[in-house]
Protein backbone atom coordinates (compact mmCIF):
# COMPACT_ATOMS: atom_id res chain seq x y z
CA UNK A 1 0.00 0.00 0.00
CA UNK A 2 1.35 3.45 -0.79
CA UNK A 3 2.19 5.47 2.18
CA UNK A 4 1.44 8.85 1.50
CA UNK A 5 4.51 10.23 1.97
CA UNK A 6 5.42 13.98 2.65
CA UNK A 7 6.12 15.29 -1.07
CA UNK A 8 3.81 12.88 -3.13
CA UNK A 9 1.58 14.08 -5.33
CA UNK A 10 -2.35 14.03 -4.85
CA UNK A 11 -2.30 12.05 -7.50
CA UNK A 12 -0.69 9.33 -6.27
CA UNK A 13 -2.61 9.12 -2.44
CA UNK A 14 -4.01 5.73 -2.42
CA UNK A 15 -8.14 5.59 -2.11
CA UNK A 16 -10.49 5.59 -0.82
CA UNK A 17 -8.83 8.33 1.58
CA UNK A 18 -9.62 11.11 4.33
CA UNK A 19 -7.91 14.02 2.68
CA UNK A 20 -7.97 17.33 4.33
CA UNK A 21 -7.18 20.30 1.90
CA UNK A 22 -5.13 22.15 4.19
CA UNK A 23 -5.35 25.31 3.24
CA UNK A 24 -8.96 25.59 3.65
CA UNK A 25 -8.53 24.77 6.64
CA UNK A 26 -6.28 27.24 7.57
CA UNK A 27 -8.89 29.73 5.28
CA UNK A 28 -11.71 28.04 8.06
CA UNK A 29 -9.95 28.32 11.45
CA UNK A 30 -8.73 31.78 10.77
CA UNK A 31 -12.01 32.85 10.11
CA UNK A 32 -13.86 31.46 12.88
CA UNK A 33 -11.35 32.95 15.11
CA UNK A 34 -12.18 36.20 13.64
CA UNK A 35 -15.60 35.80 14.27
CA UNK A 36 -15.05 35.16 18.19
CA UNK A 37 -12.59 38.12 18.25
CA UNK A 38 -14.93 40.80 16.46
CA UNK A 39 -17.70 39.54 19.21
CA UNK A 40 -15.41 39.80 22.04
CA UNK A 41 -15.74 36.01 22.63
CA UNK A 42 -13.30 33.10 23.60
CA UNK A 43 -13.44 30.54 21.22
CA UNK A 44 -12.84 27.00 22.47
CA UNK A 45 -13.63 24.28 19.23
CA UNK A 46 -15.87 21.51 19.65
CA UNK A 47 -12.96 18.69 18.79
CA UNK A 48 -15.70 15.80 18.67
CA UNK A 49 -15.35 16.88 14.81
CA UNK A 50 -11.92 16.25 14.13
CA UNK A 51 -10.59 14.47 17.16
CA UNK A 52 -7.05 15.29 16.20
CA UNK A 53 -4.84 16.87 18.20
CA UNK A 54 -3.26 18.15 15.40
CA UNK A 55 -6.14 20.37 14.30
CA UNK A 56 -6.93 21.12 18.22
CA UNK A 57 -3.04 22.60 18.47
CA UNK A 58 -3.91 24.87 15.29
CA UNK A 59 -6.77 26.36 16.75
CA UNK A 60 -5.21 26.95 19.61
CA UNK A 61 -2.51 28.57 17.57
CA UNK A 62 -5.17 31.15 15.90
CA UNK A 63 -6.36 32.23 19.35
CA UNK A 64 -8.59 29.09 20.79
CA UNK A 65 -8.88 29.16 24.52
CA UNK A 66 -9.00 25.41 24.63
CA UNK A 67 -10.87 22.61 22.88
CA UNK A 68 -15.01 20.63 23.92
CA UNK A 69 -14.84 17.32 23.90
CA UNK A 70 -17.98 15.12 24.15
CA UNK A 71 -16.39 11.89 25.85
CA UNK A 72 -14.28 11.08 28.30
CA UNK A 73 -12.07 8.21 26.41
CA UNK A 74 -11.92 11.99 23.52
CA UNK A 75 -10.31 14.32 26.50
CA UNK A 76 -7.80 11.34 27.17
CA UNK A 77 -6.60 10.58 23.72
CA UNK A 78 -6.04 14.04 22.92
CA UNK A 79 -4.23 15.22 25.93
CA UNK A 80 -2.19 12.29 25.63
CA UNK A 81 -0.85 12.48 21.78
CA UNK A 82 2.56 13.15 22.00
CA UNK A 83 2.86 13.94 18.06
CA UNK A 84 1.05 17.63 19.17
CA UNK A 85 0.95 19.82 21.72
CA UNK A 86 -1.57 19.16 24.41
CA UNK A 87 -4.50 21.40 24.63
CA UNK A 88 -4.45 23.30 27.69
CA UNK A 89 -8.15 23.54 28.55
CA UNK A 90 -10.45 21.11 28.00
CA UNK A 91 -14.47 21.08 28.95
CA UNK A 92 -16.35 18.05 28.71
CA UNK A 93 -20.07 19.41 27.42
CA UNK A 94 -21.02 16.46 28.02
CA UNK A 95 -22.71 14.79 31.62
CA UNK A 96 -20.31 11.94 33.31
CA UNK A 97 -21.79 9.54 35.71
CA UNK A 98 -19.39 6.10 35.72
CA UNK A 99 -17.56 6.43 38.90
CA UNK A 100 -14.74 4.71 36.42
CA UNK A 101 -15.06 7.48 33.96
CA UNK A 102 -14.90 9.97 36.38
CA UNK A 103 -11.32 8.65 37.85
CA UNK A 104 -10.16 8.62 34.29
CA UNK A 105 -11.37 12.38 33.55
CA UNK A 106 -9.69 13.45 37.20
CA UNK A 107 -6.91 11.78 36.60
CA UNK A 108 -5.63 13.88 33.38
CA UNK A 109 -5.37 16.62 36.40
CA UNK A 110 -2.36 15.15 37.98
CA UNK A 111 -0.92 13.80 34.83
CA UNK A 112 1.88 14.55 33.07
CA UNK A 113 0.66 16.45 29.35
CA UNK A 114 -2.57 17.83 32.37
CA UNK A 115 -4.92 20.63 30.98
CA UNK A 116 -4.81 24.04 33.22
CA UNK A 117 -8.30 23.88 33.24
CA UNK A 118 -10.90 21.01 32.90
CA UNK A 119 -14.57 21.55 33.27
CA UNK A 120 -17.21 19.03 32.42
CA UNK A 121 -21.23 19.35 32.10
CA UNK A 122 -24.06 18.54 35.39
CA UNK A 123 -27.37 18.10 34.92
CA UNK A 124 -28.01 16.41 38.00
CA UNK A 125 -27.76 15.74 41.90
CA UNK A 126 -26.73 12.25 41.30
CA UNK A 127 -23.65 13.15 38.58
CA UNK A 128 -22.77 16.23 41.25
CA UNK A 129 -22.64 14.08 44.28
CA UNK A 130 -20.37 11.50 42.09
CA UNK A 131 -18.04 13.73 40.67
CA UNK A 132 -17.47 15.10 44.04
CA UNK A 133 -16.81 11.71 45.91
CA UNK A 134 -14.09 11.07 42.51
CA UNK A 135 -12.41 14.61 43.20
CA UNK A 136 -11.45 13.79 46.71
CA UNK A 137 -10.72 10.05 44.96
CA UNK A 138 -8.30 11.57 42.74
CA UNK A 139 -6.77 14.10 45.96
CA UNK A 140 -8.79 17.03 45.09
CA UNK A 141 -6.72 18.16 42.47
CA UNK A 142 -6.97 21.67 41.36
CA UNK A 143 -8.26 23.13 37.95
CA UNK A 144 -11.58 21.31 38.27
CA UNK A 145 -14.88 23.52 37.24
CA UNK A 146 -18.27 22.46 36.90
CA UNK A 147 -20.75 23.81 34.81
CA UNK A 148 -24.36 23.22 35.03
CA UNK A 149 -26.01 22.34 31.38
CA UNK A 150 -29.39 23.79 30.83
CA UNK A 151 -32.19 22.67 28.24
CA UNK A 152 -32.57 25.23 25.77
CA UNK A 153 -34.58 23.79 23.20
CA UNK A 154 -33.17 20.96 21.96
CA UNK A 155 -34.50 18.29 24.44
CA UNK A 156 -31.16 16.42 24.65
CA UNK A 157 -29.61 17.25 28.50
CA UNK A 158 -29.72 19.56 30.70
CA UNK A 159 -32.16 20.77 33.33
CA UNK A 160 -35.23 23.43 32.65
CA UNK A 161 -33.65 26.79 32.97
CA UNK A 162 -35.34 27.54 36.18
CA UNK A 163 -33.73 24.72 38.34
CA UNK A 164 -30.14 25.72 37.17
CA UNK A 165 -30.26 27.52 40.72
CA UNK A 166 -30.58 24.76 42.82
CA UNK A 167 -27.77 22.60 41.03
CA UNK A 168 -25.26 25.13 40.69
CA UNK A 169 -25.97 25.62 44.46
CA UNK A 170 -25.16 21.73 45.14
CA UNK A 171 -22.20 22.21 43.23
CA UNK A 172 -20.45 24.66 45.86
CA UNK A 173 -22.14 22.71 48.23
CA UNK A 174 -19.92 19.76 47.44
CA UNK A 175 -16.79 21.83 47.49
CA UNK A 176 -16.91 22.21 43.38
CA UNK A 177 -15.84 24.93 41.46
CA UNK A 178 -18.92 26.24 39.90
CA UNK A 179 -18.15 27.98 36.72
CA UNK A 180 -21.42 28.89 34.71
CA UNK A 181 -23.64 27.16 32.44
CA UNK A 182 -23.38 25.08 29.10
CA UNK A 183 -25.90 25.78 26.87
CA UNK A 184 -25.63 24.46 23.77
CA UNK A 185 -28.96 24.14 21.51
CA UNK A 186 -28.15 21.29 18.80
CA UNK A 187 -31.07 21.20 16.54
CA UNK A 188 -30.84 25.13 15.96
CA UNK A 189 -27.73 24.39 14.03
CA UNK A 190 -29.39 22.58 10.76
CA UNK A 191 -32.55 24.56 10.61
CA UNK A 192 -31.87 25.62 6.62
CA UNK A 193 -33.60 29.11 6.81
CA UNK A 194 -31.63 31.64 8.61
CA UNK A 195 -35.05 33.00 10.30
CA UNK A 196 -35.24 29.91 11.70
CA UNK A 197 -32.28 29.57 13.22
CA UNK A 198 -32.23 33.09 14.64
CA UNK A 199 -36.21 32.07 15.93
CA UNK A 200 -33.96 29.03 18.12
CA UNK A 201 -31.62 31.20 19.40
CA UNK A 202 -33.72 33.74 20.74
CA UNK A 203 -35.68 30.90 22.69
CA UNK A 204 -31.92 30.14 23.45
CA UNK A 205 -31.35 33.11 24.87
CA UNK A 206 -34.88 33.51 26.87
CA UNK A 207 -33.51 30.15 28.30
CA UNK A 208 -30.61 31.47 29.48
CA UNK A 209 -32.06 34.64 30.91
CA UNK A 210 -34.37 32.25 32.87
CA UNK A 211 -31.27 30.01 34.18
CA UNK A 212 -29.51 33.92 35.26
CA UNK A 213 -32.18 34.43 37.44
CA UNK A 214 -32.57 31.17 39.04
CA UNK A 215 -28.99 31.40 40.37
CA UNK A 216 -29.27 34.69 41.51
CA UNK A 217 -32.22 33.64 43.31
CA UNK A 218 -29.34 31.37 45.09
CA UNK A 219 -27.19 34.00 45.46
CA UNK A 220 -24.76 32.62 42.43
CA UNK A 221 -23.68 33.84 39.26
CA UNK A 222 -22.94 32.18 35.90
CA UNK A 223 -19.13 33.15 35.08
CA UNK A 224 -19.11 31.27 31.48
CA UNK A 225 -22.18 30.95 28.80
CA UNK A 226 -21.05 28.20 26.89
CA UNK A 227 -22.14 26.66 23.57
CA UNK A 228 -23.27 28.00 19.74
CA UNK A 229 -21.82 25.78 16.54
CA UNK A 230 -21.11 26.16 13.28
CA UNK A 231 -24.75 26.96 12.36
CA UNK A 232 -25.86 29.45 14.45
CA UNK A 233 -22.10 31.34 15.15
CA UNK A 234 -22.65 34.48 13.96
CA UNK A 235 -26.00 34.68 15.49
CA UNK A 236 -24.86 33.45 18.96
CA UNK A 237 -22.30 35.94 18.65
CA UNK A 238 -24.10 38.67 18.09
CA UNK A 239 -26.62 38.09 21.06
CA UNK A 240 -24.27 39.33 23.79
CA UNK A 241 -25.44 35.91 25.51
CA UNK A 242 -22.94 33.76 25.22
CA UNK A 243 -19.17 34.07 26.51
CA UNK A 244 -17.82 31.39 24.82
CA UNK A 245 -18.55 29.57 21.25
CA UNK A 246 -18.29 25.80 21.06
CA UNK A 247 -18.71 25.31 17.40
CA UNK A 248 -16.63 22.39 15.65
CA UNK A 249 -17.44 21.51 11.87
CA UNK A 250 -17.04 25.19 10.54
CA UNK A 251 -12.92 23.43 10.36
CA UNK A 252 -14.40 21.11 7.48
CA UNK A 253 -17.51 22.36 6.47
CA UNK A 254 -19.48 18.95 5.43
CA UNK A 255 -22.12 18.76 2.66
CA UNK A 256 -24.87 19.03 5.17
CA UNK A 257 -23.79 22.63 6.45
CA UNK A 258 -23.77 23.84 3.11
CA UNK A 259 -27.36 22.98 2.27
CA UNK A 260 -27.49 25.89 5.08
CA UNK A 261 -29.02 28.59 3.61
CA UNK A 262 -26.44 32.03 4.71
CA UNK A 263 -25.48 34.14 5.81
CA UNK A 264 -22.06 34.20 6.60
CA UNK A 265 -22.01 31.79 9.37
CA UNK A 266 -22.14 28.45 7.96
CA UNK A 267 -21.83 29.68 4.16
CA UNK A 268 -18.76 31.61 4.88
CA UNK A 269 -16.82 28.61 5.39
CA UNK A 270 -14.99 26.41 2.76
CA UNK A 271 -14.95 22.53 2.43
CA UNK A 272 -12.02 21.18 3.46
CA UNK A 273 -12.39 17.49 3.88
CA UNK A 274 -13.23 15.12 1.16
CA UNK A 275 -13.07 11.54 0.71
CA UNK A 276 -10.49 10.36 -2.37
CA UNK A 277 -12.41 7.91 -4.59
CA UNK A 278 -11.48 6.12 -7.39
CA UNK A 279 -13.89 4.49 -10.22
CA UNK A 280 -12.96 0.89 -10.55
CA UNK A 281 -15.96 -0.62 -12.48
CA UNK A 282 -17.85 1.23 -15.24
CA UNK A 283 -20.87 0.04 -17.63
CA UNK A 284 -22.96 2.01 -19.78
CA UNK A 285 -25.68 3.17 -17.34
CA UNK A 286 -23.27 3.75 -14.30
CA UNK A 287 -19.65 4.20 -12.49
CA UNK A 288 -19.27 2.37 -9.48
CA UNK A 289 -16.07 3.93 -6.94
CA UNK A 290 -14.43 2.42 -4.19
CA UNK A 291 -16.11 4.37 -1.56
CA UNK A 292 -19.28 3.20 0.32
CA UNK A 293 -20.43 3.90 3.88
CA UNK A 294 -18.12 2.33 5.28
CA UNK A 295 -15.98 5.64 4.11
CA UNK A 296 -18.24 8.24 4.80
CA UNK A 297 -21.25 8.63 7.16
CA UNK A 298 -24.71 8.40 5.52
CA UNK A 299 -26.73 9.75 8.84
CA UNK A 300 -27.19 13.34 7.53
CA UNK A 301 -27.67 12.35 3.76
CA UNK A 302 -25.51 11.55 1.03
CA UNK A 303 -21.56 12.98 0.05
CA UNK A 304 -21.67 15.49 -2.75
CA UNK A 305 -19.32 14.89 -5.96
CA UNK A 306 -16.90 17.76 -5.15
CA UNK A 307 -15.58 18.01 -9.24
CA UNK A 308 -18.21 16.79 -11.11
CA UNK A 309 -22.31 16.47 -12.31
CA UNK A 310 -22.71 12.87 -10.84
CA UNK A 311 -24.68 11.85 -8.16
CA UNK A 312 -23.54 9.57 -5.66
CA UNK A 313 -26.23 6.80 -4.26
CA UNK A 314 -24.76 4.11 -2.04
CA UNK A 315 -23.73 0.35 -3.54
CA UNK A 316 -22.85 -0.93 0.02
CA UNK A 317 -20.22 -0.97 2.80
CA UNK A 318 -17.57 -0.77 0.04
CA UNK A 319 -19.20 0.55 -3.36
CA UNK A 320 -20.83 3.65 -4.60
CA UNK A 321 -22.50 4.05 -7.70
CA UNK A 322 -22.59 7.59 -9.65
CA UNK A 323 -24.89 8.25 -12.26
CA UNK A 324 -25.05 10.92 -14.85
CA UNK A 325 -27.54 13.76 -15.98
CA UNK A 326 -28.59 13.07 -19.51
CA UNK A 327 -26.31 13.61 -21.85
CA UNK A 328 -23.23 14.15 -19.87
CA UNK A 329 -20.36 11.40 -19.77
CA UNK A 330 -19.78 9.40 -16.48
CA UNK A 331 -15.89 9.61 -14.82
CA UNK A 332 -13.47 7.22 -16.83
CA UNK A 333 -12.33 3.67 -15.57
CA UNK A 334 -9.53 4.83 -12.58
CA UNK A 335 -10.11 8.08 -12.75
CA UNK A 336 -10.37 9.93 -9.42
CA UNK A 337 -13.58 11.39 -7.69
CA UNK A 338 -13.44 13.82 -4.58
CA UNK A 339 -16.42 13.48 -2.45
CA UNK A 340 -17.57 15.95 0.31
CA UNK A 341 -18.98 13.73 2.86
CA UNK A 342 -22.68 14.17 4.52
CA UNK A 343 -21.68 14.51 7.84
CA UNK A 344 -17.97 15.31 9.02
CA UNK A 345 -17.52 14.52 12.61
CA UNK A 346 -19.00 10.47 11.88
CA UNK A 347 -16.83 10.31 8.95
CA UNK A 348 -13.95 11.02 10.43
CA UNK A 349 -14.65 8.23 12.90
CA UNK A 350 -14.50 5.95 10.72
CA UNK A 351 -10.65 6.39 9.75
CA UNK A 352 -7.56 6.18 11.18
CA UNK A 353 -5.69 9.26 9.56
CA UNK A 354 -6.05 12.30 7.37
CA UNK A 355 -4.11 13.19 4.72
CA UNK A 356 -3.27 16.61 4.71
CA UNK A 357 -2.50 18.08 1.65
CA UNK A 358 -1.14 21.77 0.49
CA UNK A 359 -1.65 23.46 -2.75
CA UNK A 360 -5.07 21.96 -3.43
CA UNK A 361 -6.84 18.67 -4.43
CA UNK A 362 -5.47 18.81 -8.24
CA UNK A 363 -1.91 19.82 -8.36
CA UNK A 364 -1.05 19.73 -4.66
CA UNK A 365 0.94 17.80 -2.71
CA UNK A 366 0.83 15.75 0.49
CA UNK A 367 2.40 17.52 3.77
CA UNK A 368 1.74 15.10 6.08
CA UNK A 369 -0.24 12.29 7.62
CA UNK A 370 -1.87 12.84 10.86
CA UNK A 371 -3.47 10.01 13.54
CA UNK A 372 -7.32 10.66 13.45
CA UNK A 373 -6.27 10.34 17.72
CA UNK A 374 -9.75 9.83 19.38
CA UNK A 375 -11.02 7.65 16.32
CA UNK A 376 -13.48 5.10 18.15
CA UNK A 377 -13.25 6.78 21.66
CA UNK A 378 -16.73 6.74 22.43
CA UNK A 379 -16.93 6.20 26.14
C1 LIG B 1 -22.39 20.25 22.97
C2 LIG B 1 -21.95 20.61 21.59
N1 LIG B 1 -21.32 21.79 21.38
C3 LIG B 1 -20.89 22.14 20.15
C4 LIG B 1 -21.08 21.32 19.06
C5 LIG B 1 -20.52 21.75 17.73
O1 LIG B 1 -21.47 21.93 16.78
P1 LIG B 1 -21.12 22.04 15.23
O2 LIG B 1 -20.30 20.87 14.84
O3 LIG B 1 -22.46 22.01 14.62
O4 LIG B 1 -20.41 23.32 15.05
C6 LIG B 1 -21.76 20.10 19.23
C7 LIG B 1 -22.02 19.24 18.07
O5 LIG B 1 -22.77 18.30 18.05
C8 LIG B 1 -22.20 19.73 20.52
O6 LIG B 1 -22.84 18.57 20.74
Amino acid sequence: MKNNAPGDPVAAIDTPALVIDHDALLRNVARMASVARAAGLALRPHAKTHKCAHVAALQAEHGAVGVCVQKVSEAVALTSATDAAPPRDVLVTNEVIEPVKLDALFALLSGPRAPQRLGMAVDSTLGIQRAAEAWVRAGQPAGLELLVEIDVGQGRCGVPPAEAGNLARAVVAHGLAFAGLQAYHGGAQHRRRVADRQDAVRGAALAVASAHQSLARMGLAAARVTGGGTGTATIDAASGVWHELQAGSYVFMDRDYADNEGPADAAGFEHALFVKSRVHSRSRTHAVIDAGHKSHALDSGPPRVAHGPWTWANAGDEHGRLEAPAGVALPALGDTVWLVPGHCDPTVNLHDRYVVVQGGLAQGRVLDTWPVHARGCLR
